[in-house]
């Protein structure tokens, strides 16, 4: 079988671009359905963009690197297709947007694009050799038992990263691309909730918080949820992307309030109370009791000075921790690392040293924050490497 352009791996990235790259193309997937992360993604109701998207929300080891493709088909772009269709959608926080209804309805939308450019998908199809005799690609691919030779001038690598095995990840980019000696920057688990030796946070399991979250000179301030096995909640899976192992975290559990001034007033107007009482209106009551003998909460706020106070706010704020690591690829929302950006072109995402070979999505070295971001990045990066064929 003969065809332009193959594309391997019908998740988000990959559907774009298929909707993109002109006649005769094919995208084939080993998954039951295409687009099974978009699914059931932002608990179903995919968090599909995010209105202040730059650059900057992105890791990527060239920082220059995803200008070209964000700027060439922006937010604006895909609100603009998404409305077209009549998916409603509404903000949530922070710019992130969402459908009304269903993730299924995005998915219905990229199936109709694809067909509307006449692009054919194969399903539960397995991607076997692959082959480069210079001009063009010959993969192996076999679908319900039987095999095919398909040829094609290009073949655009849409298979995301390792994130979530058991929905069908596997790292294959990374293989292509060492077949073809292009570099792949170690792949790690990002988004991901952070784990601890001893489970000490197991009585905390539930909890959740505001905090602000530091590690090195990068910080987040959103929720955090205690777990059984650690902490999670957007503020740490934020930070989980920029935490390296051995590092230690910074947790300030009292974001923006000046509890200082709150806790001498309260020692002022109501100086019996107990101090674990008064603090139990600022913070969880189970958090306070977890804290409470680290801290030395005992007796009443009157019994404070100034300089107690003082630093038992200093500790609320600058509360260390040591992950021992991360739940890893089984529940990280991303995978960072991947194609180094150095062997792409940031216009078309072609491999430089071979042409006709594309990588796009979530293989590549591009990971962005929670929020929108990713989805972003594989319609960017689909869209410019499906419109360069
Ligand atoms: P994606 O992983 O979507 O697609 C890759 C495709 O390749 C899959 O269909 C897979 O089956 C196929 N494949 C892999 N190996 C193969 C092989 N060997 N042979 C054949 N096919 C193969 N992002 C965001 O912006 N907003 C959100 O709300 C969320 N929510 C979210 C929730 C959860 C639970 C997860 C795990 C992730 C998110 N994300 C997200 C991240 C987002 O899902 C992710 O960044 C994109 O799906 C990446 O798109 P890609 O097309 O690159 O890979």
């Amino acid at each position: 079988m003969q065809i332009n352009t193959l594309i391997l791996g019908a998740g988000a990235a990959g559907m774009m671009a298929a909707a993109h790259a002109g006649p005769g193309v094919l995208v084939v997937d080993h998954a039951k359905a295409a687009g099974e992360k978009i699914r059931i993604s932002g608990g179903g109701r995919c968090n599909f963009t995010n209105t202040g998207t730059t650059p900057a929300q992105f890791l990527c080891q060239n920082p220059h690197f995803a200008k070209s493709a964000l700027s060439r088909y922006t937010h604006w772009d895909f609100i603009s297709l998404v409305s077209e269709y009549g998916i409603a959608w509404h903000e949530k926080t922070l710019g992130q947007l969402f459908c009304d209804n269903s993730a299924k309805d995005i998915i219905a939308m990229l199936h109709a694009e694809m067909d509307k450019a006449g692009a054919q998908l194969w399903i539960k199809t397995d991607v076997g050799d692959i082959s480069h005799d210079g001009t063009r690609f010959r993969v192996t691919l076999t679908r319900d038992g039987k095999q095919t030779q398909v040829t094609a001038n290009n073949l655009i690598v849409a298979t995301g990263g390792k994130s979530i095995p058991k929905m069908g990840a596997t790292g294959l980019a990374y293989q292509i691309a060492s077949q073809f000696g292009i570099e792949v920057i170690t792949p790690r688990p990002g988004l991901v909730p952070l784990t601890f030796s001893d489970d000490k946070f197991k009585p905390l399991a539930g909890v959740a918080t505001p905090i602000r979250v530091t590690t090195g000179d990068t910080s987040f301030e959103e929720a955090m949820l205690f777990t059984h096995r650690g902490l999670s909640g957007p503020a740490v899976l934020q930070i989980s992307s920029y935490w390296q192992e051995g590092e230690r975290i910074t947790v300030n559990l009292i974001p923006g309030a000046n509890l200082l001034d709150d806790l001498k007033e309260t020692r002022r107007t109501a100086g019996r109370k107990a101090l674990s009482n008064i603090l139990s209106m600022h913070l969880p009551g189970r958090l306070v009791d977890f804290l409470k003998d680290d801290l030395n909460l005992q007796g009443n706020i009157a019994d404070q000075s100034d300089a107690q106070l003082q630093t038992l706010c200093d500790a609320l704020s600058t509360w260390p921790l040591q992950p021992a690591g991360s739940e890893g690829y089984r529940t990280a929302e991303v995978t960072l690392g991947g194609i180094n950006t150095d062997e792409l072109s940031s216009k078309t995402m072609e491999a430089k040293s071979v042409p006709g070979l594309y990588f796009i999505g979530e293989s590549v070295d591009v990971t962005g924050w929670l929020g929108g971001y990713n989805f972003q990045w594989a319609w960017s990066s689909g869209w410019v490497a499906g419109t360069a064929i």
